[in-house]
Order: C-alpha cells, then sequence, then structure tokens
C-alpha cells in the first residue's frame, strides 16, 4: 500500500524516482508525485498529480538535474484521490511521503492548532506538520519528537528546506529498505524492486531509527543517538526479474514462471526424497510433540493455506485450524505451545498477518513463516522463516506465489508426517517423488494457453461465476473465485459442489458459468451429480478432469483434460487452468490485470 523511493547520489534522480515508482505501483496507483532540490539548492520543487506514474512524467520537467529526490505512488486512505491528496506533502520547511497511517492525526490537529493551515484531507500532511512544527534547523531532533507523538504506521521518506543532498527517512510498521552503493549514492524504498538495477543487496531499515541519507554514504542511528551498523543482505535476482520480459502484463508473466518457482523452492528442500530444512535453520524438534496447527494469512495466502490444511489433515491426522489474520487478531485464540503456528505471506508485509503473528506468539514459540520477501517483517518476526522462492511478484493478483506456498504447506506436512510418526519414508518419498514431477506437467498444463483464451471469452460477459468442487478442489475452487473477481470485476463465488444445493443453485440460470473441478477419485461421481444438478438448470459448465474425455453434454460444455496424477497434487495443474482463464477474461474486459481498481498489492494498512 503506497511505494515510496528515494535517491540521493552522483546522478540526476528525476528518472530513478519515475522508474522505481513504476515497478512500485503495484501498491497503489491513485495518484503519485516527486519531491526534489530545484537545481540541487536549498529549495524543494514538487509535482504531484492524482493518476498513475505515467501521467506524473507526463508533467515533470524535461531537464532536472537534480541528484536528490523522494517520489510516492498512493493507495488513497484518508481523503479522496485528489491532486491535493497526491504526495509529497509540504508544510513549513518540510516535505513528506508517507505510507501508513496516522491514527491520531484529529488529536494533532488540535494540539498543533492546524485547523485552516492543511491544503490536503491527508494524515500524512499533519504529520508533515508536526515534524515542521518541532522543527529548529537540526532535522533528526525535529523527527525524532514527532515519532515520539505519531501513533499508528509510518515509513516517511522526508526532505528539509536547506538541506540539500539530504534524505532523512524513519518508519514503524510499514517496510522500507535502503542501500549504499560507491558508484551510484543512497537509495531507499518500499521494496528492493524500485532499486534492484542499481544494487541487489540492501537493509531493512529497522523500525524507530532515523536514517540520513547523502551521496556519500547512509547514518542509521536510534532513538536514543547511538549508531547502528545496518545489516545488509543480497538476493539472488536481477532487474529483469522485475520486468516484463516481452510479456504483455507481469500476471502473465508469473503464471508462467510457476514451473521455476516451484523448483526453486522445493529443489533445496527434498533430500532423499525427504523434506529436509536443515539449510533453513529450522530443526525437527520445532515439529516434536505438536499437537495442532493452526495457519494464519489473507486472501491468495490464506487459501494457500487451506489447500495445505486439507493434505496436512486428511494425510496426516493432524487437526489443522485456518484463520483469516484480520479475524484471529480479535477471537479467544485457541492455539497452546504445543500448536504449530504457520503464517503465510507472500510479501511478508501484510499488517493483519504481521499482527496476528505477534499475538499468537505470546501463545506459542512455535511461529514458523512462510514468506517470499526475503528480510520482511513477518520474517523477522517469526521464530522459523521457510523462504519460498519465487522471485519478485509484482502482478496484484498473485499466482505464483500461491503455487510455492502450497509447496511449502505441503513439505511441511510431510515433515510433520515423518517427526510425529504418522507416516512412514517409505510413504512420504512416494508422495514427493510425485510432488518433484510438477514443474514439468505444469510445463505441459501452460501449453493449453490458447485454448483457454479460447474459453475465457465466454466470460467477458457474464455477471456470476461459480466455482465448485470437493475435498481439495473444493480449496482450490476459492482461489480461481478470487483470482476471476479482483481482476475482471465479475462476481465470482466458490461452492462446496455438495453445498450448492442448500440455498446457492437459485442462483442458477440459463447459461450462468459454473467451473467445476473434479479430480478427487473418493468424491468424483458425488461431483459429477451436483454439476448435473447444475447443468439441468440451465448452467454452461467448464469442467476441469483427469478424464481423457467427456462426451455426455449432460455433463458439462466443455472439458479440460489434466494430465493424470495422483489426487493430492492435481492442484497444481488445474490453478493454472483458473489463473489464466482469470487473466484472459480480464484482458478481454479490457482491463489491466496487474492493476485492477480499488486493490494494492502488500497491504500495509488493518
Ligand atoms: C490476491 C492477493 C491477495 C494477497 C493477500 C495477502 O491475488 O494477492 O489476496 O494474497 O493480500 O498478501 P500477502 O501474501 O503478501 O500476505
Amino acid at each position: 500500500m503506497c511505494g515510496i523511493i528515494g535517491f540521493t547520489g552522483y546522478k540526476p534522480a528525476q528518472d530513478i524516482l519515475l522508474d522505481g515508482l513504476q515497478r512500485l505501483e503495484y501498491r497503489g496507483y491513485d495518484s503519485a508525485g516527486i519531491a526534489f532540490f530545484k537545481d540541487n539548492s536549498g529549495h524543494v520543487s514538487v509535482r504531484k498529480t492524482a493518476g498513475k506514474v505515467n501521467d506524473l512524467r507526463a508533467i515533470c520537467d524535461e531537464e532536472n538535474t537534480s541528484s536528490t529526490g523522494i517520489g510516492h505512488t498512493r493507495w488513497a486512505t484518508h481523503g479522496g484521490v485528489t491532486n491535493a491528496n497526491a504526495h509529497p506533502h509540504k508544510f513549513g520547511e518540510v516535505t513528506l511521503i508517507h505510507n501508513g497511517i496516522i491514527e491520531n492525526y484529529h488529536e494533532l490537529i488540535e494540539k498543533y492548532d492546524l485547523k485552516g493551515k492543511l491544503k490536503s484531507d491527508t494524515d500524512t500532511e499533519v504529520a508533515a506538520a508536526v515534524i515542521s512544527c518541532n522543527y529548529s534547523g537540526d532535522p533528526v531532533s525535529a523527527i525524532r519528537a514527532a515519532v515520539s507523538e505519531l501513533k499508528g504506521s509510518f515509513a516517511f521518506c522526508i526532505l528539509f528546506k536547506n538541506h540539500p543532498g539530504e534524505i532523512y527517512a524513519v518508519r514503524n510498521v510499514s517496510p522500507m529498505v535502503a542501500t549504499h552503493t560507491d558508484d551510484h549514492g543512497s537509495f531507499i524504498a518500499s521494496d528492493l524492486t524500485a532499486f534492484i538495477e542499481y544494487s541487489n543487496s540492501y537493509f531493512v531499515v529497522p523500525e524507530y531509527h532515523i536514517m540520513t541519507m547523502t551521496d556519500g554514504g547512509i547514518k542509521l542511528e536510534d532513538m536514543e543517538g547511538n549508531d547502528v551498523a545496518p545489516q545488509y543482505m543480497t538476493v539472488d535476482w536481477d532487474v529483469s526479474t522485475a520486468q516484463k520480459g516481452g510479456y504483455p502484463h507481469f500476471m502473465i508473466k508469473e503464471i508462467h514462471e510457476q514451473p521455476q518457482a516451484l523448483s526453486d523452492t522445493m529443489g533445496p528442500r527434498i533430500k532423499d526424497l525427504l523434506p529436509d530444512f536443515e539449510e533453513d535453520g529450522i530443526p525437527d524438534s520445532l515439529f516434536e510433540g505438536v499437537k495442532d496447527i493452526t495457519v494464519i494469512a489473507c486472501g491468495t495466502a490464506m487459501y494457500a493455506g487451506n489447500v495445505g490444511r486439507t493434505l496436512i489433515q486428511n494425510k496426516f491426522g493432524i487437526p489443522v485450524t485456518i484463520a483469516i489474520a484480520s479475524e484471529f487478531r480479535y477471537e479467544r485464540p485457541t492455539i497452546s505451545s504445543d500448536t504449530l503456528v504457520i503464517v503465510c505471506s507472500q510479501s511478508g508485509e501484510t499488517i493483519d498477518t504481521l499482527e496476528a503473528l505477534r499475538l499468537a506468539g505470546k501463545y506459542t514459540d512455535r511461529t514458523l513463516a512462510v514468506v517470499n520477501v526475503k528480510g520482511s517483517s513477518i520474517a523477522r518476526e517469526s521464530n522459523y522463516v521457510l523462504y519460498t522462492h519465487a522471485g519478485p511478484e509484482i502482478a496484484v493478483a498473485s499466482t505464483k506465489a500461491y503455487s510455492v506456498q502450497v509447496a511449502a504447506m505441503y513439505l511441511i506436512g510431510c515433515k510433520l508426517g515423518l517427526v510425529l510418526g504418522r507416516a512412514t519414508e517409505a510413504e512420504v518419498r512416494e508422495f514427493i517423488s510425485g510432488l518433484k514431477n510438477i514443474p514439468s506437467l505444469i510445463e505441459e498444463v501452460l501449453k493449453m494457453e490458447e485454448r483457454i483464451k479460447g474459453l475465457a471469452n465466454r466470460m467477458v460477459n457474464t455477471k456470476d461465476a461459480f466455482y465448485i468442487g470437493r475435498g481439495l478442489d473444493y480449496t482450490l475452487s476459492m482461489e480461481g473465485a478470487l483470482k476471476l473477481k479482483e481482476i475482471s470485476y465479475i462476481h465470482s463465488e466458490a461452492y462446496a459442489a455438495g453445498e450448492l444445493k442448500h440455498g446457492t443453485i437459485s442462483l442458477i440460470t440459463d447459461g450462468t458459468p459454473v467451473i467445476a473441478i473434479a479430480t478427487q477419485q473418493n468424491v468424483y461421481s458425488k461431483v459429477i451429480s451436483n454439476i448435473r444438478e447444475v447443468k439441468a438448470r440451465g448452467a454452461y459448465v467448464l469442467l476441469i478432469s483427469k478424464d481423457k474425455e467427456i462426451t455426455d453434454e449432460t455433463v458439462c460444455d466443455e472439458h479440460i483434460s489434466i494430465p493424470d496424477i495422483s489426487d493430492e497434487l492435481t492442484i497444481f495443474e488445474s490453478i493454472i487452468i483458473l489463473q489464466i482463464l482469470a487473466y484472459y477474461t480480464s484482458v478481454g474486459k479490457g482491463i489491466d490485470p496487474d492493476q485492477p481498481r480499488n486493490l494494492a498489492k502488500s497491504v500495509t494498512v488493518e
């Protein structure tokens, strides 16, 4: 939610800021803006506008020699989508950009007598004013004083008039990473993709530490003024990973990256066809004596966790509860020290998930994060981390992160099965040898892209769609329905196939699309009966199954046959079809699937 970037160095800042913002647009695209020291003087200039980064480019100066600036792309929280509410915000001698929410901004308006003095409706401008009111020449003291008064989450990059070449930064909860290179200078951003072109090494800005950035380096100090050494880390991807690479959208590129992402995630964790987390520093003792599991996550990550729940409970007999992070936080926890808490998150920054993890940590030391972004808050705050290696996921709709999360859950399940004596090594080896084949089977499914594209044409004019299945196919349906609704704006719901007749079937009329998934042999005939029930009421049925062919018109209108593998693994194949279907439906409707309305990736507001 909201992308921020700052650069001060040896080259003009404007293009670095604009290109970085473009890469951060997945975090929000309601408005965009930059601020910079005009002609490297002490005077700060601002360009900002409602709209996307390309709209901002259009109003930027063609020649801009400033080598210090900050930039922002907004996902609106307080105040509508207007030019005035776009960041940066200027108050007095302070210009800042913000990701997060200042919860006590009403009180601060009273306290600092700001009524009538603000130009926007944002909480951010209030923060700028509070810093400005505390400023008498020393930026660090002003930030320290202001931050002690702010309640809520924030990542700020701040310019002070008459301090050319300097960027100040501080954060609480909202993410921010930074780096310095001798060749270019100092960078800061919401995430590494913004400056990956210049460095693949970076550090996470610690919470409640103040940073002073200049072209020569970065000074990091705690609130008492003690110097702190940044903890640098590196990633093994480069700028090409964060570009479209010839694909029209990030989403379809990321769908195609799934075989690689799965190989990268599973490969290092499989030794002799058994799960091995030694390199991750996860000891078997974490799993010893586990009585139950709680999986905490949001959205797609939660649906991935739900697939894991179904497998782990059914295959290994371990009770698993799925908790929606935003609900878990306000319910009475039922976890104990024998509960393994698995927290799933692509970004590692989703605030609801992070807060739920913090709460869970009060009851058990067995917290294990399945996270994609290295060094993210959730990764740092859980007791153990199993990183998924999907590389950067930039499209707002999650695709490859889902598959690798499911794979990670499956491997964790296998480890638990072995440690708790719920499965023999031979059983686990058989299962994992199937899992290892998944990347090449997905390549086969990806070859069906043109066919699925054709099927998507049928969806473009529809208002409602239903996804049905049983068992693992039902859990998969939830993700399929979410994919379609978030990027095509078609109302779509997932139902356990046997549940339809208890109410929802009344919504099925002539031509209503029903995407049915029937890959689980133990319930196959039941699902087929359920499909016949909707077909008899006029539904247009698209069926995904392992059958080579289905000619019976009372079952389906279209059939997609997936390669025949064990029931527990078909989900990896079926999800590809559902993702491609959603993608082409969105494109067919003229929507940008990478940036659907109202959404943003990395949800750092509650
Ligand atoms: C949907 C989607 C979201 C995220 C959710 C959690 O396509 O991407 O539902 O899955 O916001 O995000 P992470 O995994 O970053 O915690």
